[in-house]
C-alpha cells in the first residue's frame, strides 16, 4: 500500500531497515542516563540545527507529540492571556487546550478553506503568547510566515508559539523570529508516531512552568543531552537517522521536490471536472497537504484507490463524505504522485 494519508504517512524509505538494525543492536534497552545514549541526543540535536537551520543558542526539547507540545507551550509561558489564530480544527485544539487550562484565551477565527487578513488582524494588547499554526491539516491552508515574522518585529516581547507539526521539514522557519515551534514526526519526516519535537528560543525559556516537562526542568536535563523522563529511544534513534539522511540529501532539494509534486496536484485539479481544492487562494495553499472537494463523495473513491494500493485520508470532521487529503512529504515518490493522480 502507498500511503498519501496526512499523518501517519508513508514511511521514510530508510526507516524499516533503520528499525530491524536497531532492534538487533539493543538500542531499546539502552538507558537514558547512559553514555550511549547522551552521544545520540547530542547528535540529533546537532543534525537538526544544521538541517533546519536552528541558532545554537535556542534548546530542542523532546516530547510525546504535537498535541503534547501545544499544551507544555500554554502551560509554561502563559499567565492568562493567548491568542490564537483559529482557521481549522487544529489550530482550534491549540486554542481549547489554553482554555482547558483554565486560562482566558482570545482568537481570531477565519472561514474553513480560508487565510487570515493580516491587515485589520487585532491582537489583544494583554496577550502574552500568539498561536498560529503554519499548515491546517484540516483543511490544507498555509499561512504565510512573514506575516507572523512582521509582527513579531512590531511587538518584540510577544511571544510567538508556531505548529509546523503538518509542514516540518518543507516548513523553512526563521527562528529569531518565532519562540517556539514544534512538530510530531509521523507526517514530514516519515516514522511511526510517538515523538513530539520543540524548538525554543531563549526568550521563552525566561517562563517556566510545570512539572517534569516545565521548560526549567527540560532544560537542565537537555544542557546534559537527556531527558527528565525515559524517553522514546527507539524514535529519537530513528530521527537521526532520517536527518541524517535528508542532510545528505540537501534540505534545498527535499524542499523543491514538495513543491514539484504539490505542482503536478494543483495542476491536474485545475484541469479536473471532478475535484477542487477547498483552499481556494493559490497563496495559501499548502504544499504538503492537499483538501480536495470530490464530486460523488469521497468514500467510494477511497474504497477504488485502496484496490488499485494507494490509502489518501478523507476530509476532516465533518467535510468526511466530501472531501479527500493527500500528503506530499519526503517519503513519497514523484513517480507515485503521478500514479496516484492517474487513479483520481
Ligand atoms: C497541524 C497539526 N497540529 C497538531 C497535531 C497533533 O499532533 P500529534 O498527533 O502528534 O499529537 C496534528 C496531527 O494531525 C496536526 O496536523
Amino acid at each position: 500500500m502507498h500511503y498519501f494519508t496526512v499523518g501517519p504517512s508513508q514511511l521514510y524509505p530508510i526507516v524499516p531497515r533503520v528499525i530491524k538494525k536497531a532492534l538487533s543492536d539493543g538500542i531499546t534497552s539502552v538507558s537514558h542516563r547512559d553514555e550511549v545514549y547522551i552521544t545520540l541526543q547530542k547528535e540529533l540535536v546537532h543534525n537538526l540545527k544544521s538541517l533546519l537551520t536552528i541558532p545554537k543558542s535556542y534548546s530542542i526539547f523532546f516530547l510525546s507529540s504535537g498535541t503534547e507540545a501545544m499544551e507544555r507551550i500554554i502551560q509554561n509561558t502563559v499567565t492568562s492571556h493567548s491568542h490564537h489564530l483559529v482557521n481549522g480544527s487544529f489550530s482550534d485544539r491549540f486554542y481549547q487546550t489554553a482554555l482547558e487550562l483554565g486560562k482566558s484565551p482570545t482568537k481570531t477565527e477565519v472561514t474553513i478553506g480560508e487565510s487570515f487578513d493580516w491587515n485589520s488582524l487585532h491582537i489583544p494588547s494583554n496577550t502574552e503568547l500568539l498561536c498560529a499554526t503554519h499548515n491546517e491539516t484540516s483543511t490544507g491552508v498555509m499561512i504565510p510566515l512573514n506575516k507572523l515574522y512582521q509582527l513579531k518585529m512590531n511587538n518584540p516581547n510577544l511571544l510567538i508559539a508556531l505548529d509546523t507539526v503538518s509542514s516540518m521539514p518543507y516548513a523553512d522557519v526563521d527562528f529569531s523570529k518565532i519562540d517556539m515551534t514544534f512538530f510530531s514526526v509521523q507526517k514530514g519526516f516519515g516514522m511511526p508516531a510517538g515523538l513530539g519535537v520543540i524548538i525554543v528560543s531563549p526568550q521563552a525559556l525566561k517562563y517556566s512552568s510545570g512539572s517534569y516537562h516545565s521548560f526549567n526542568s527540560l532544560k537542565q536535563y537537555a544542557d546534559k543531552n537527556q531527558t527528565p523522563e525515559t524517553p522514546n529511544v527507539l524514535g529519537i534513534h530513528v530521527l537521526n537517522e532520517v536527518v541524517k539522511d535528508m542532510l545528505k540529501e540537501g534540505i534545498t532539494s527535499i524542499r523543491h521536490d514538495i513543491e514539484t509534486k504539490s505542482d503536478l496536484i494543483a495542476a491536474f485539479v485545475k484541469s479536473s471536472q471532478s475535484y477542487t481544492f477547498l483552499a481556494q487562494d493559490p497563496l495559501v495553499r499548502s504544499k504538503t497537504i492537499h483538501v480536495l472537494k470530490t464530486r460523488g463523495g469521497s468514500s467510494s473513491l477511497i474504497r477504488r484507490l485502496v484496490k488499485k494500493g494507494f490509502l489518501v485520508s478523507s476530509g476532516y470532521s465533518s467535510m468526511k463524505n466530501d472531501y479527500i487529503r493527500i500528503a506530499t512529504f519526503p517519503s513519497h515518490e514523484l513517480k507515485m504522485v503521478k500514479k496516484l493522480l492517474q487513479h483520481l
